[in-house]
């Protein structure tokens, strides 16, 4: 530990699970005192009471629990100075097939959920004298991939909205964005678990391996501090090498 983000005040959805949860583990061992939001309210007490953080049971996509969980937590927290939107959903299905309420759905939940949680802690984060954003999108926001319309719209809409909100928050609020490939957690579980599915997107990337949320965790670290302090409307992939162009 080495207290990167002491005195930070963060909040970060779809703490639960996978990433968001690696991600507030990482920022609790580098001392941010945390909000966590996942619609998990179960698995989120747990993760919550782990790290001593403040957990709120909440669905991104309504925008009035949101509005009324963001300024309980900043009163909590004394003030919100750093968000990581982390809740996302997924279905890959061929678009002939593509029910219109699960593109509504993943629309609501992948961008405007970070609309709503960036709008609602925006009175906090211009409060502060330097505040971070970082929304998780996928590579699928920089290449399309087969059956993945609602969720690759989804995600490029999140990483232009962050190109677009660093331009209006700049220069006190750095918004950046990343996108990571194959990653292991409970979204993916379908994948790696197949031998077969995970050699195969294993084979696809330069580095051999698919990713751990860790390895998330510590590029949303590395936007939620001044190591990237020049930094701002950016997508990082962290993807193993996968989404070159
Ligand atoms: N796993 C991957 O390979 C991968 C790749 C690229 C991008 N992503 C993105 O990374 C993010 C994290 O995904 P993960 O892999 O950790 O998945 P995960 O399923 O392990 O975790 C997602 C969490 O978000 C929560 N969530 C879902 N909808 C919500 C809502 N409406 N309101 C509040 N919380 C909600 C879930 O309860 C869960 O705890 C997502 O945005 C996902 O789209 C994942």
């Amino acid at each position: 530990m080495s207290g990167k983000l002491d005195g930070r005040k963060i909040l970060i959805t779809g703490a639960a699970s996978g990433m968001g949860r690696e991600i507030a583990r990482l920022f609790a061992e580098e001392g941010a005192a945390l909000a966590l939001l996942d619609r998990n309210a179960g698995g989120l007490a747990e993760v919550a009471a782990a790290l001593g953080a403040a957990g709120y049971g909440c669905d991104v996509a309504d925008r009035d629990q949101v509005n009324r969980i963001l300024v309980e937590a900043a009163d909590r927290l004394g003030g919100i100075d750093g968000l990581v939107n982390a809740a996302g959903i997924l279905d890959i299905t061929h678009f002939d097939d593509l029910d219109p309420n699960s593109w509504d759905r993943m629309l609501a939940v992948n961008l405007t959920g970070p609309f709503n949680v960036a709008k609602a802690a925006l009175p906090f984060l211009r409060r502060a004298e330097k505040a971070t954003i970082v929304n998780i999108a996928s590579v699928s926001a920089l290449m399309p991939m087969a059956g993945t319309a609602g969720y690759s719209a989804s995600k490029a809409g999140l990483a232009m909205f962050t190109k677009a909100i660093a331009f209006d928050l700049g220069p006190t609020i750095r918004a950046n964005t990343i996108c990571p490939g194959v990653i292991k957690t409970e979204m993916t579980r379908y994948l790696w678990e197949n031998p077969e599915h995970s050699q195969r997107a294993t084979d696809r990337v330069a580095l051999k391996r698919l990713g751990e949320p860790g390895d998330v965790a510590r590029a949303a670290l590395f936007f939620s501090t001044e190591d990237s302090g020049f930094t701002t409307g950016t997508e990082l992939p962290v993807d193993g090498g996968f989404s070159w162009r």
